[in-house]
């Protein structure tokens, strides 16, 4: 039998495009959990649409980017200035993205954000048609089209307009808040609506997928079910599908003699002092700032450690044309430079903030070399940074510090110390907990938290969400 074909639609594509010239592209890998986990699975006959990350006005660059992207099997779709910034830097990242994590709208310029909304949300449909437009160029009958995040919430039901009987599936890679959070939103029923179109809809956890069923029960009166939401007979299917990581691709790169000579370096650069190691996209759910202010305290308070720890962030750089990211940066600048200043010496700083990615091996050595990694975030739809770290410990046995409003908690709540990121004091005593963890403690936690990570991958989350959805459609096909 031909294998499915599958069109996997994103905002963002797994390469980002740099400009070399008038008709030349370079391509670099995307940073973010969406791409990561996708680069993950193997063996499907799959096709991406998506933003490059880039504004080509001119058809020559189009073309020619079109050519360097087909090589990786990626179709771009081109959004113009205007609506990047309104639907991109406005809607999906200035309203969406801050309300499905709790964080409410910018604080400063709420009023603003009020009155730009009708117009962002106009151009959040407008982006959205354009992907469809391009979906439904490049689809053939049989395909499946998975639809990734909250930026494409109104594919679906754009998809299915075009034709009812492709099969169209939706990804949610955020949380999806609470029904009272959702209800904030002046286009609460219309964003609902178009995602029920689709056949069948998808969460990391099942709160997740449990807030979006009240949300349509409370918002839009429709039945909730034990299978999902139903209008008028009609069932959207919704079910929760926890991601993974491709964990032998983390192991295969530790076994690299570069990799391997990069850990050495590592290891003699901070010899005599623990490792422990944050990697965030600069972004306010991540709680950066508040992962810094509990390192300070717990050096506040642990003289003897000062010299003897210390605290690699890697913060990439993320969405810059956002105003609250500008000042996120700056913040967080400013209490990296008060705290060194404060507890470093001439010869060394208690904390080395990058902001900038790392390429793949780089990062695995980090991760490898880490006593204890610190994951603080305020809300996160799973964190697959927690993944990585473990996969990349078996021989360490490192601790994970965890948030327990990360996805990831549900998962690796056995293996690692859950807090409360908002709580510095609980965060501070969870790292002298872990630097002073018995060997024995840590090898427990480590092998419940390394079963889950190594068993749980990618691939299974992809597999199992295309064959649920292939079901969804042949048992609607019986019911009617
Ligand atoms: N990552 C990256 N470049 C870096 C550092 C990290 O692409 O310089 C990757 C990291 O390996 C992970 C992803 O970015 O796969 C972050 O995913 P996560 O789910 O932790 O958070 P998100 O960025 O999606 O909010
Ligand atoms: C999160 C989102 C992804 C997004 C990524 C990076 O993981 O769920 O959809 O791609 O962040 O953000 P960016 O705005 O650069 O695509």
């Amino acid at each position: 039998a031909m294998k499915q074909r599958l069109l996997v639609v994103a905002n963002r594509l797994p390469v980002s495009a740099v400009r070399q010239g008038e008709d030349s592209w370079a391509l670099e890998i995307s940073a973010g959990g969406l791409v990561s986990a996708l680069l993950g699975v193997k063996d499907v006959d799959a096709k991406w649409i998506g933003w490059a990350g880039v504004n080509v006005p001119d058809e020559v660059g189009q073309r020619a980017l079109t050519k360097a992207l087909a090589e990786k099997r990626c179709i771009p779709v081109f959004l113009d200035e205007e609506i990047v910034h309104q639907y991109y830097n406005g809607y999906c990242n200035n309203v969406l993205w801050p309300l499905f994590h709790y964080l409410g709208l910018p604080q400063e310029d709420r009023l603003a954000t009020t009155r730009s909304f009708q117009s962002q949300f106009d151009a959040y449909k407008r982006a959205n048609q354009m992907f469809a437009d391009v979906v439904n160029q490049h689809y053939q009958e049989g395909d499946v089209v998975w639809c990734h995040d909250y930026h494409l919430m109104f594919l679906p039901k754009y998809l299915k307009e075009y034709n009812s009987n492709m099969k169209v599936g939706w990804f949610l890679h955020t949380p999806f808040p609470s029904s009272e959070i959702h209800r904030t939103l002046p286009s609460r029923s219309e964003l609902l609506r178009s995602v029920l179109a689709a056949d069948l809809v998808g969460f990391h956890t099942y709160d997740y997928a449990r807030h979006f069923v009240s949300a349509c029960t409370r918002i839009l009166g429709l039945e909730g079910t034990p299978e999902g939401v139903e209008d008028q007979g009609r069932l959207t299917r919704v079910a929760a599908f926890p991601i993974g990581i491709d964990s032998d691709r983390f192991k295969r790169a530790l076994e690299l003699p570069a990799v391997k000579e990069h850990i050495n370096e590592l290891t003699q650069r901070f010899a005599g002092r623990k490792v422990m190691l944050g990697v965030d996209r600069l972004d306010m759910i991540k709680g950066i700032p508040q992962k810094i202010l509990a390192f300070e305290k717990f050096l506040e308070e642990n003289p003897t450690w000062r010299d003897k720890v210390v605290l690699l962030q890697i913060a990439v750089p993320t969405r810059t044309d956002v105003p609250e990211y500008q000042k996120l940066t700056s913040q967080v600048h400013e209490i990296v430079g008060r705290i060194n200043g404060r507890f470093g010496t001439l010869t060394a700083v208690p904390i080395h903030h990058l902001d900038r990615s790392l390429d793949f091996y780089a990062l695995c050595a980090l991760y490898a070399v880490t006593d204890v990694a610190l994951v603080t975030s305020l809300r996160d739809g799973m964190n697959l940074v927690s993944y990585e770290f473990v996969a990349c410990q078996g021989e360490k046995k490192g601790v994970l510090v965890l948030s327990e409003f990360a996805g990831a908690a549900q998962s690796l709540g056995a293996g690692a110390l859950l807090v409360n990121p908002w709580n510095i004091t609980e965060v501070a005593a969870s790292i002298g907990y872990a630097l002073n963890m018995p060997a024995d403690e840590r090898e427990k936690r480590h092998r419940h938290n390394y079963a889950h990570v190594t068993t749980h991958t990618a691939q299974d989350w992809a597999e199992t969400f295309v064959s649920e959805l292939n079901d969804t459609v042949v048992e609607a096909q019986i019911r009617t």
